[in-house]
This record gives structure tokens, C-alpha cells and sequence, in this order.
């Protein structure tokens, strides 16, 4: 279903905030790693390591509910019709790599729950999120910039400015 010109106001300022909290959790998600080997080892936390670790937490239930909202106003609204420029494989990647997004934006705090209340392995699992947002992150920003640069068919204007 491809029934909007764009993205509605509240799905630019969802995919920005969240954006901004991803990136906070991949810059100091390291701080819950201090956090829980020094409880694990009985030693004793920074007060920085603990803030940072609470703020991960909670950055990270943030990006849950947030996703989850995110989700209910694209099935909601359906699905935004994309800029039509460039070859059928590449909107077809486009798509495949925004569904990985959502479903690591999901699993990932899960993952995060169950290695905070259960512990291993899914810290070990939950840590494999870094590397694969990386990775994902620099894919989709060069591919925006690409788009907008090169093929100069608006769409890193269409996450800025919502659709009339
Ligand atoms: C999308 C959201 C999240 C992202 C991107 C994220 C990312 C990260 C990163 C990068 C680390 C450090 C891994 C390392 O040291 O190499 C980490 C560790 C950790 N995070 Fe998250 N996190 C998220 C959500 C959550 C949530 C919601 C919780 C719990 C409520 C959580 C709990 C933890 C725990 C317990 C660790 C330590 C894992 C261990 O080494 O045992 N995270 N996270
Ligand atoms: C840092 C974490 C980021 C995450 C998790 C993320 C996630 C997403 C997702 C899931 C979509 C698909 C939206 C939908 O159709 O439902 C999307 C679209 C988009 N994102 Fe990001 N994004 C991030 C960063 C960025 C950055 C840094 C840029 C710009 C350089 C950017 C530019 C765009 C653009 C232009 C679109 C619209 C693509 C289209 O209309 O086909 N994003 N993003």
C-alpha cells in the first residue's frame, strides 16, 4: 500500500529522535558493560558508568516504544511511496535494509532486557547489535546522501520537511 506523497511530521520527528538515541546507545553502551562486569566481580561502579548506564536502560526502552509508535503510524498511514528514481534493485534493497532496521530496532532492546534480568549469553548476543547497527548506519546514510546528491531526487529532503 503506497498512498502518501511523504512522511507525515510525526515520522520525520520519530525517525530523527530515535536516530539521535541509537546513536547515543552505539557511543556509550559500553558504560552498561563497566556496569555489569563490576557488579558481576563485586567492584566498585564510577558515578559516570552509572549514570550511563542507567541513561542505557532507559534510552533503550525509549527506542522500543518509540519503534513500536513508529510501526503503528506506518501501518497506519501505509507505507510512504518512494522517490521512484534509480533502479527496480535498488528501491528493492531499500526496502529489505529499512525492514532490517525495524526488526533490530526491536530485537535489540529485547535482547538488552533479557541480558540485564537474565545475563548470558545475551549480553552476548545483545552486544552483536554494535557492530550490525554500524554496518547498517553507514549504509543507509551514504545510500541517502547518494540519493540526494547524485540522483537529486529529493529524498533526504523528504526526511526533513513532512508532505503537504
Ligand atoms: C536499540 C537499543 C539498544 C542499543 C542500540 C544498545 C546497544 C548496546 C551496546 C553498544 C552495548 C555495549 C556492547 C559492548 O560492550 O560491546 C550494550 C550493552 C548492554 N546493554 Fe544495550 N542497547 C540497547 C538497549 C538496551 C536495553 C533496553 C537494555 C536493558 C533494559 C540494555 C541492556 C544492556 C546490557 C545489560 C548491556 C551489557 C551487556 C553485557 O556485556 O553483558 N540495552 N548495549
Ligand atoms: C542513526 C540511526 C538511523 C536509523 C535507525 C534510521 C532508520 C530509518 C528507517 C527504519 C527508515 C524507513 C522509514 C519508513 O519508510 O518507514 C528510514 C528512512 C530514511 N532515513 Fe534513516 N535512520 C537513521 C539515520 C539516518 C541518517 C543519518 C540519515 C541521513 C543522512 C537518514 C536518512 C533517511 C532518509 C532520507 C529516509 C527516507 C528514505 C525513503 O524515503 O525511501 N537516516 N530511516
Amino acid at each position: 500500500m503506497e498512498n502518501r506523497r511523504g512522511y507525515s511530521v510525526y515520522q520525520i520527528a520519530l525517525h530523527w529522535l530515535i536516530a539521535v538515541f541509537v546513536l547515543f546507545q552505539l557511543f556509550f553502551g559500553e558504560s552498561m558493560t563497566t556496569v555489569v562486569d563490576a557488579v558481576e566481580n563485586g567492584q566498585p561502579v564510577s558515578t559516570t558508568d552509572q549514570a550511563l548506564g542507567s541513561a542505557h536502560y532507559w534510552a533503550g526502552l525509549a527506542i522500543l516504544a518509540l519503534v513500536l509508535l513508529r510501526l503503528v503510524l506506518r501501518l497506519a498511514s501505509g507505507a510512504t511511496a518512494s522517490a521512484n528514481r534509480g533502479p527496480r534493485w535498488m528501491q528493492l534493497a531499500a526496502h529489505a535494509l529499512h525492514g532490517l532496521f525495524y526488526m533490530l530496532l526491536l530485537a535489540t532492546p529485547v535482547a538488552g532486557l533479557l541480558a540485564f534480568y537474565v545475563g548470558d549469553p545475551w549480553g552476548d548476543i545483545h552486544s552483536l547489535a554494535k557492530p550490525a547497527l554500524i554496518v547498517l548506519i553507514a549504509a543507509h546514510a551514504l545510500a541517502a546522501l547518494y540519493h540526494q546528491f547524485w540522483l537529486r531526487d529529493g529524498t533526504l529532503k523528504r526526511m526533513l520537511s513532512p508532505a503537504g
